[in-house]
């Protein structure tokens, strides 16, 4: 039986959906649904053995042989693929540009969803993606579309990239960053869009603290249970 709500953030790339969605679990005692890490780990397997990322067909007989379990370990969320940790691997640059195209298929987009609602189906989640409020979650109880101008998104993965001592081109992150937007929200299936009953954060001068305590009070408000 649910018991608790489910919280669904949608947003572009880089809105900071990931980290406030993580911040926002752990201070409601949910667990963290991170989607985009679904379409990643395929995408990895897929790079990995040579594949074409177009090409429907294969990537399901791929994803048809391919366990993908997100596990929460003393929290942190880790993802498990066939069994290896590739949680920090799925982050290169070598996934990043290539999961779009992975995840515009219908084939992969039913499967994934279908394994997200499983994941969601006893309450007591936020989960994160582009579609979560339109097609995974469309009863969630509350909806979230999260935003920031693009040189927003691209100063803050500028200034990640550099806190960790890695290079990094600030044109070139905001090029990648509007080329995934189109992308994302182009396409024919599930593009990412603001579902109706969503209420939208625009998190451009907002710190990410503000953000979660924003986001808590509103679920506060809509779940009895929470304090
Ligand atoms: O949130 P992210 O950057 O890790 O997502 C990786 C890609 O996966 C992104 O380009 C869009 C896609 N995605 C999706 O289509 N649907 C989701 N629910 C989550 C991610």
């Amino acid at each position: 039986m649910k018991t608790q709500m489910n919280v669904a953030i949608d947003g572009p790339a880089g809105a900071g959906k990931s980290t406030v969605a993580k911040l926002l679990a752990d201070k409601l005692k949910f667990i963290y649904i991170d989607t985009g890490a679904m379409y990643r780990a395929l995408t990895w397997k897929a790079v990995k053995e040579d594949m074409d990322v177009n090409n429907q067909q294969d990537l399901n007989a791929l994803l048809d042989k391919t366990d993908i379990q997100l596990i929460n370990r003393s929290g942190n969320l880790r993802i498990i693929l066939d069994e290896e940790d590739v949680t920090e691997k799925i982050r290169g640059s070598d996934v990043t540009n290539n999961v779009s195209y992975v995840a515009k298929h219908s084939l992969i987009r039913q499967k994934m969803v279908l394994k997200q609602q499983k994941l969601a189906e006893q309450g007591g989640t936020v989960m994160d993606g582009r579609d979560i409020g339109t097609a995974v979650l469309p009863y969630a109880e509350l909806k979230v579309f999260l935003t920031a101008t693009v040189d927003e998104r691209a100063k803050r993965r500028h200034e990640e990239q550099l806190e960790k001592g890695l290079p990094s081109n600030f044109n070139q992150l905001r090029d990648e960053i509007a080329k995934r937007d189109k992308l994302d929200s182009e396409r024919d299936i599930a593009p990412l869009k603001k579902a109706e009953d969503a209420l939208e954060i625009d998190s451009t001068s907002m710190s990410i603290q503000e953000v979660v305590d924003h986001i808590y009070e509103l679920v506060v408000e809509r779940d009895g249970s929470v304090e």
